[in-house]
C-alpha cells in the first residue's frame, strides 16, 4: 500500500522560500514585462504562488504542455509539445517555471526549443531539484529546494493524478500491512 504520511516540506517552508525566490527574481528583472512559462500540469500551484509574490512587475502567465513519446521519457529523451504558448516571446524576458527537475530531459529540450524563438533572456526556476537523478545537464538559475531521490507528491506534484492539491510536499512510500 502506498502512503504519503511523511512531510518533506511544510506549507510554511514552501511559502517562505517562494517569497525569497520572488525577491531574487524582482532584483534580477527590475523592468517588466516578465513572462512566466509554466509547464503543465505540476507547476500550476507554484506559478500561482510565485506570480502573486512578485510585486513590481508586469507579469505575463503562459502555459505549455509537454509529454513524452511512449513511456520512455527518461531513457529516450523524446519529448513533444502538446500545448504551445499563446504569446510570441521574441525579445522578451522569459522564466520557465517548473515544479521539479529530475532527469533534466524535459527542461533541456524545452530550453532549446524556447531559445530558438529568440527571447531577450531565458532562465529556469524550479521549486524542487533532484540533482542525483540528472541525465542531461540543465542550467537552472533559481532552485527552491534540493531534495533527495524520493518520490514526492503535493503542491502540484501527483502520483497517478492524485495528491496535487496538498499544500505541503510529502514522500510517497510503500508500507506493508501486518494484518
Ligand atoms: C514532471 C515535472 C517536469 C518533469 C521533470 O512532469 O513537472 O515537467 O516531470 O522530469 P525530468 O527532469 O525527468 O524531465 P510529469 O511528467 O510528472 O507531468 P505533470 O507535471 O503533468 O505531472
Amino acid at each position: 500500500m502506498l502512503v504519503a504520511d511523511r512531510v518533506l516540506l511544510t506549507s510554511e517552508q514552501i511559502q517562505a522560500r517562494v517569497r525569497e525566490l520572488a525577491a531574487q527574481i524582482e532584483d534580477d528583472y527590475p523592468d517588466g514585462p516578465l513572462y512566466l512559462v509554466s509547464i503543465l500540469k505540476g507547476a500550476f500551484v507554484f506559478v500561482a504562488d510565485l506570480a502573486r509574490a512578485l510585486r513590481r512587475h508586469s507579469v505575463r502567465i503562459e502555459f505549455m504542455g509537454i509529454s513524452s513519446y511512449g513511456s520512455e521519457k527518461t531513457s529516450s529523451g523524446q519529448v513533444k509539445v502538446t500545448r504551445d504558448l499563446d504569446a510570441n516571446i521574441e525579445g522578451c524576458d522569459v522564466l520557465i517555471v517548473e515544479d521539479i527537475i529530475d532527469s533534466g530531459v524535459t527542461l533541456s529540450y524545452l530550453a532549446r526549443l524556447l531559445q530558438q524563438r529568440r527571447p531577450n533572456s531565458l532562465e529556469i526556476v524550479t521549486l524542487l531539484d533532484k540533482p542525483e537523478r540528472r541525465v542531461q545537464p540543465v542550467h537552472v538559475k533559481y532552485v527552491g529546494f534540493r531534495i533527495p531521490d524520493e518520490f514526492v507528491v503535493g503542491y502540484g506534484l501527483d502520483y497517478a493524478e492524485d495528491y496535487r492539491n496538498l499544500s505541503e510536499i510529502r514522500v510517497l512510500s510503500e508500507v506493508t500491512s501486518n494484518e
